[in-house]
């Protein structure tokens, strides 16, 4: 894994580091964030993005982060809550086509923007390839880092560009699977990148 580190994936998100390096609030623990929850509203911003290709007009608070209004407002699920502050890529969705964090991204930067879920990968009931590999390929274990893996691995494909070992590893370096089934991951969304 030469030249990968967490530190050059999140140098490729820049929304990201915006977050993490503008809003200390974005990286509070539970207790700071349960203070912040008691002291009161907060200003809210009306909004309007897509999510997996329909429009959504919400009112959100200015402090909710887009991985809220995805699992508490809209009811995707799918998208996961693991730190809670960008350090496991469990919540990673794609925003207009690039892979961020969502529990570190304000929802109301999202305004005007195209968000993508896992739930948006599976079309008239055909899974994406991706999530075909995954299967064949047996990386999900307890499943709890797997819809971050696939859309890590959706941004790269996305790129257009030559997949190879390398960039695999590169684009999945963010998103840590307690289960260790690296491998595999990296192996189904090689496979995947060539039709196999
Ligand atoms: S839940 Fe967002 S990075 Fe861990
Ligand atoms: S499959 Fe269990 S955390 Fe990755």
């Amino acid at each position: 894994m030469t030249g990968i580190t967490r530190r050059s994936f999140l140098g490729r998100s820049s929304a990201g580091i915006a977050a993490t390096a503008t809003l200390p609030a974005l990286t509070a623990g539970p207790q700071e964030k349960a203070a912040a929850q008691q002291s009161g509203p907060a200003p809210r911003t009306r909004i309007e993005l897509t999510v997996n290709g329909e429009s959504h007009a919400l009112e959100v608070e200015d402090r909710w982060t887009l991985v809220e209004v995805l699992r508490d407002h809209l009811e995707l699920t799918g998208t996961r809550v693991g730190c809670d502050r960008g350090e496991c890529g469990a919540c990673t969705v794609l925003l207009d086509g690039k892979n961020i964090y969502a529990c570190s991204y304000l929802a109301v930067w999202a305004d005007g923007k195209a968000v993508e879920t896992v739930e948006g990968l599976a079309r008239n009931g055909v899974l994406d390839p991706l999530q075909q590999a995954f299967i064949e390929h047996d990386a999900p274990q307890c499943g709890f880092c797997t819809s971050g893996q696939l859309m890590s691995a959706k941004a790269l494909l996305n790129e257009g560009a030559e997949v190879t070992e390398q960039s695999v590893r590169e684009a999945l370096v963010g998103n840590i699977c307690r289960c260790s089934n690296f491998l595999n991951y990296q192996a189904a969304v090689l496979a995947a990148s060539r039709g196999a």
